[in-house]
């Protein structure tokens, strides 16, 4: 066993005061030193992947691509395997979850997969009454405000989500070589949705419960914290490569906010699968002023968006740290020769770099024509190939 997926996990049961969920961990336990276990079979056949390798700053062959939101809403095919089940409904059905992850790795011939599923899914799980309503994003019917809401946060399981388990068993059985990426929601952006109870522009809930009850704020993101923490150490266990954190809203905080009253919980994350050796990327939009705290934070890979060039946003989060981005998505509308001249600034600003990973700023976006994102992998994979 190579790398640095090493030891054994640490027991849940220090972490995880619940006595419902001791035995159950036990038994998810990664013995990390046998090819036995699902996270050690995926190391090994991972490990000298172009995109493992640049969450390592390691050399590549050429620079890895992938997209956030690669899986769905642009693709005529998801829409096909979609028409007729909801999404929360579709996140829970393992059969449809793998043929949704793999459909823009065979598509677009990228450098990962990334395991199709939404932020809200776990706070589904442990019985948070939420729907993703189409085209609007995640609604919450009641939400979190109150000390008495808290309760409703209980601890996650893996049986909680055991269609996450099954589905991850499927995926890597075919996926082969290309690394799986697994992701969660940060406390931040989770806490949004659910004190606002759906997305909001200027986070106006959500920012009066942190400035004006910091203590229930910290004890709502710490709940968040276990929660998601438990929840990525599911798909590691069941054999995702690398994790990502969604940050998506926390660029509405300042640097002086963000480190008083979010930091320790995305930090707890963190350290939460820190044993387990594989790289957690940390991703927000709007955050080139954070990009230093979320390093900071415990990520080995900062994403960044299109507003913070990536050599710039390398010299923020200082060095050890791989940085992923950062094509705008909405030059993917325009023609192929600018989507050529931006990619090629892109690659420039990303030449002195230890570890670069090509991805977008954000999201594909809905309308986006599939076969610019095909040519755009080739073409990157092309740009880069030594
Ligand atoms: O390919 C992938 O990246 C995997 C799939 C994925 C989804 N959501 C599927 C999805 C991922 C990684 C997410 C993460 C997610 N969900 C984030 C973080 C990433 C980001 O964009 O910043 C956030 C903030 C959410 C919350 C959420 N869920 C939003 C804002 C929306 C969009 C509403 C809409 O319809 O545009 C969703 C719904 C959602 N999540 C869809 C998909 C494919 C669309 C649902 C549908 O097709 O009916």
């Amino acid at each position: 066993m190579r790398g640095r997926l090493r030891g054994t996990a640490p027991s849940c049961r220090e972490r995880h005061p619940s006595e419902g969920s001791r035995s159950t961990w036990e038994t998810f336990r990664v013995s990390a030193n046998s090819s036995q276990s699902p996270a050690g079979r995926r190391h090994e056949a991972t490990y000298d992947s172009p995109f493992m390798k640049a969450c390592r700053r390691e050399a590549v062959p050429h620079t890895p691509v992938w997209f956030m939101r690669q899986a769905g809403r642009s693709l005529p095919e998801y829409l096909k395997v979609r028409e007729g089940t909801a999404m929360l409904e579709s996140c829970m059905r393992p059969d449809l979850v793998t043929e949704i992850t793999l459909q823009p790795v065979r598509r677009h011939n990228v450098d990962a997969a990334i395991y199709f599923s939404d932020i809200v899914v776990p706070l589904k799980a442990i019985g948070i009454d939420l729907d993703i309503k189409p085209g609007v994003g995640p609604v919450v019917e009641n939400p979190i405000r109150t000390r008495a809401d808290l309760a409703r946060l209980r601890d996650l399981t893996p049986e909680d989500v055991h269609y996450v388990t099954e589905a991850m068993g499927m995926l890597t059985a075919e996926l082969g070589s290309t690394p799986l990426i697994g992701f969660a929601g940060a406390p931040f952006t989770l806490a949004s949705y659910l004190v606002e109870g759906g997305p909001s522009r200027n986070h106006e809930h959500t920012k009066a419960l942190m400035y004006g009850d910091p203590q229930l704020w910290a004890d709502l993101l710490d709940r968040l914290a276990e929660i998601t923490g438990a929840f990525l150490k599911v798909q590691i266990e069941a054999g995702a490569s690398a994790v990502q954190l969604f940050d998506s809203w926390v660029g509405a905080l300042s640097p002086a906010d963000y480190r008083r009253s979010v930091m320790p919980a995305s930090a707890k994350v963190f350290d939460a699968i820190a044993s387990y050796g594989v790289p957690r990327i940390h991703f927000g939009v709007g955050t080139g002023e954070l990009l230093g705290l979320m390093g900071e934070a415990g990520a080995d890979v900062v994403g960044a968006d299109w507003r913070v060039p990536v050599d710039e946003a390398a010299r923020r989060v200082g060095p050890g740290k791989a940085i992923q981005g950062n094509l705008d998505p909405a030059v993917l509308f325009s023609t192929r020769e600018a989507v050529e001249t931006k990619t090629d600034e892109v690659l420039a600003a990303a030449k002195g770099l230890e570890g670069h990973i090509f991805n977008l700023g954000h999201g594909v976006l809905p309308t986006t024509d599939p076969d610019a994102l095909t040519r755009l992998v080739e073409y990157v994979h092309e740009r880069t190939t030594v």
